[in-house]
């Protein structure tokens, strides 16, 4: 049995459906009650209160964790006798450590868990242009800073292919994986992107840095938006890097953000 965990969140949902497809036994983990595919397990618990998540994996073979929880060793240790851990944790454990904390956390945990473990490391999300989803459907606009810096955003759908790869197929013990999409792309062109799988043109509408400051603030404490803005204006080299992980694992390349636009258009209509 294989538990995902962030089940109902961009990657865990398609993760779910991708593992439940192949035929396998699957106990989807989110802290809201949530629909599930039919033969799937769904198990609320909350990765800040490790003891919830026991009961999803007492005789688990393999666990998708989720960087969610402030207590990573808390958790490894529920998962103790799990045989494999795949962790979600992020581009910038490797780029900026020194602001991406929590990740650079769970991977120590992961890496002293005794399991047979694997770390995906994925940049932007091309599910991050949903925060465009209201001003692109009342007023066919979208506003970003650093218009013209492009970074290689990865479609969710991607990563999740290549953690059931990995949860289910031997040979990715120890590794780390980078992963991106197959080219750099500016907020510019995914605000273009978007435009043309709406069939109607969607303006791009340049912040300042002050600007998008202030609405990252909303959802991030601020190291983590300093962090964030310097990967988006002044990203290093390793960051608009397009990475050769995705083909690595599944033998194609990984998909170009105007696929993601035209499979999610509904949101923006
Ligand atoms: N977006 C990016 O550009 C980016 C880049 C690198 C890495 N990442 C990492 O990727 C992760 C997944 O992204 P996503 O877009 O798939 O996430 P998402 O759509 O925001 O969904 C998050 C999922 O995790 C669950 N969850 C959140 N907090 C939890 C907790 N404390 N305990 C248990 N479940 C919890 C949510 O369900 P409930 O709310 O019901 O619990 C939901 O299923 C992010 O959390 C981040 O760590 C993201």
């Amino acid at each position: 049995m294989i538990v995902v965990t962030g089940a109902t969140g961009n990657v865990g949902r398609a993760l779910v459906a991708t593992l439940a497809a192949a035929g396998e036994q699957v106990t989807a983990v989110s802290r809201q009650a949530a629909q599930v595919p039919d033969g799937v397990r769904h198990h609320r618990a909350d990765l800040d209160d490790p003891a919830s998540l026991r009961p999803a994996l007492d005789g688990a073979a393999a666990l998708f964790l989720l960087v969610a929880g402030g207590d990573p060793h808390a958790i490894l240790k529920e998962a103790a006798g799990v045989g494999r851990i795949v962790l979600l944790s992020s581009q910038g454990a490797g780029t900026r450590p020194e602001v991406y904390r929590h990740p650079v956390q769970y991977e120590e945990a992961v890496r002293e868990s005794g399991a047979d473990f694997t770390i995906l490391r994925p940049g932007g999300f091309a599910s991050n242009s949903f925060a465009w989803a209201e001003s692109i459907r009342t007023t066919r606009t979208a506003a970003a800073p650093f218009g013209d810096v492009g970074l290689p955003a990865i479609d969710p759908a991607d990563i999740a292919e290549v953690a059931a790869a990995v949860l289910r197929e031997p040979g990715h013990a120890g590794r780390t994986y980078e992963l991106s999409g197959p080219a750099p792309v500016t907020p510019r062109e995914r605000a273009a992107a978007i435009g043309a799988a709406l069939g109607e043109p969607v303006r791009f509408v340049e912040q300042t840095r002050e600007e998008a400051r202030a609405q990252l603030l909303q959802v991030m404490p601020e190291p983590v938006v300093e962090g964030t803005l310097a990967i988006l204006g002044t990203p290093t080299a390793a960051e608009q890097a397009v990475s050769p992980d995705v083909e690595r694992v599944l033998g194609r390349a990984p998909r170009a953000f105007a696929d993601w636009a035209a499979r999610n258009v509904a949101a923006f209509r």
